[in-house]
């Protein structure tokens, strides 16, 4: 079976990435697999593109091995696009999701319910030891709840409505978030590449 390095640390977005890759036969591992400590990448790109840029290709010269990271966030319209980039760490550099959920709640307590559009981003970068970094860009578009609720996923999903949704991403289960969610739309890209060079040819 072929093996794919996704950098990151985080373990619900490797949980979600190794369903995500389970038709393709691959066998994902994610930084918290490995058997030495990767250093933190501080993520100093004010976009998702060079963010993802960044992580995919300083682990890809560590490890020289093809690395895919995704570098992601929440958009929400009322806010001028924030928390955006910063979305890991809106509320401080050691915030923890809770703490990221209620800032946004906060800031979002005035907003009428017409005004709460927002959506998921995730842009995957792929490197590949010795050739062009690359870029997929997935959306999901939906709406910031009036109250939390739901703890299934991570980060913000307890305050966000996909589109076509009653339910936050909290109270969907894992299947019901990989059919919609950002990453599956932006991996979906990826398949092209996925089937026709790299499966084939490493
Ligand atoms: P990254 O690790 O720099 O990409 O930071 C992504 C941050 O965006 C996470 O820590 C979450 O706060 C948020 N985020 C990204 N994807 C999701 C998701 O699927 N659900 C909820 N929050 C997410």
């Amino acid at each position: 079976m072929k093996n794919i390095v996704i950098a990151t640390k985080n373990k619900g977005k490797a949980k979600e990435f190794q369903s995500l890759f389970q038709p393709f036969h691959v066998q994902v591992l994610s930084l918290l697999d490995l058997s030495f400590e990767v250093p933190d990448i501080k993520e100093t790109g004010t976009t998702f593109e060079e963010n993802a840029k960044i992580k995919a290709e300083k682990i890809a010269s560590i490890l020289q091995t093809t690395v895919l990271a995704d570098d992601s966030g929440l958009i929400i319209d009322a806010l001028g696009g924030r928390p955006g980039v910063y979305s890991a760490r809106y509320a401080g550099e050691s915030s923890s999701d809770q703490d990221n959920i209620n800032k946004v709640m906060n800031e979002m307590n005035a907003v009428l319910p017409k005004d709460r559009t927002a959506r998921f981003v995730s842009v995957i970068a792929v490197a590949v030891p010795g050739q062009q970094t690359f870029f997929r860009k997935g959306t999901c578009e939906g709406e910031i709840a009036l109250t939390e609720s739901g703890t299934n996923g991570f980060g913000y999903d307890p305050i966000f409505i996909p589109v076509g949704y009653k339910r936050t991403m909290a109270e969907l289960s894992a299947e019901e978030k990989n059919n919609i969610s950002h990453r599956t739309n932006a991996l979906a890209k990826l398949e092209d590449w996925l089937a026709s060079n790299w499966l084939k040819g490493e």
